[in-house]
């Protein structure tokens, strides 16, 4: 079994100053990187503070920094990186203990997006509303893959780590897909809020969102895509008051 030196970081909370504690480990060729901290956690760290659930990469709880690039630890091999791992907890949210982080600013900006669905008034609530897969109302429609709320993208956003307000990548490209979805009524309400002045219009199309997601999904491209409907949201509105449906 080879020998690996992980690296991992400690802090007691998010006041404390960063160190690293560095330790050989063996592992098996198929280990995983949350595999190298269950190693650390039995033997020489037994108090090693990290989060991680499913353990199959559908969670989202267990994303990380490892050397450098956020990560869903669970899902990468130890072999695929390297035998040198640096370990450390998300950036730009606050550390609760080591590799854990709170996620609450996360999911706060989340919610200043309006991210629940409220279904148009006129569809029948006991029914669900079905799109035919060839309508034009369908084909427009996103259709990235889910989102798990692993926050990689959060961390990698360096315009979260500049504008704090900022909602970032993950909530506005949730954001989008309710947008885009004619079931919904909100659509007005929802996109003024996520175009204004801490929303998609702060993006300067780097790509680290799209770069690290573990799902495949490009919120730069939903992103992209709410600023041309801001845009053209004055005539979509203006086409409708002058031919009604
Ligand atoms: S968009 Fe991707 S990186 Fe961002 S929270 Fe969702 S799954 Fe994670
Ligand atoms: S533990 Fe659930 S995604 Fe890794």
């Amino acid at each position: 079994m080879p020998k690996i030196t992980v690296s991992v970081q400690r802090r007691a909370s998010d006041q404390d100053a960063r160190s690293f504690e560095t330790h050989e480990v063996e592992l098996s060729d198929k280990a995983s990187v949350l595999d190298a901290l269950f190693a650390l956690q039995r033997g020489p760290c037994p108090d090693l503070a990290f989060r991680f659930s499913c353990r199959v990469g559908m969670c989202g709880s267990c994303a990380m920094v490892v050397n450098g690039r956020e990560q869903l630890t669970c899902s990468v091999l130890v072999k695929d990186i390297g035998n040198t791992l640096r370990i450390e907890p998300l950036r730009n949210l606050p550390v609760k203990r080591d590799l854990a982080v709170d996620m609450k600013p996360f999911f706060a900006a989340y919610q200043r997006t309006l991210p629940n669905f409220t279904p148009r008034d006129d569809l029948d609530p006991s029914d669900f509303y079905r799109l035919p897969l060839d309508s034009k109302e369908w084909k427009a429609m996103s259709h990235q893959p889910q989102c798990i709320d692993c926050g990689a993208c959060y961390s990698a956003c360096t315009l979260v780590t500049l504008h704090p307000r900022y909602v970032g990548p993950m909530a506005l490209h949730r954001a989008l897909n309710l947008i885009v979805d004619p079931r919904d009524k909100s659509r007005s309400e929802r996109l003024n809020l996520v175009t204004g002045e801490a929303g998609a219009f702060r993006c300067h199309t780097l790509g680290n969102c799209r770069d690290v997601c573990p799902r495949g999904i490009s919120p730069t491209h939903s992103i992209e895509r709410l600023k041309r409907l801001a845009v053209w949201e004055p005539f979509r509105k203006m086409f409708a008051r002058i031919f009604p449906a």
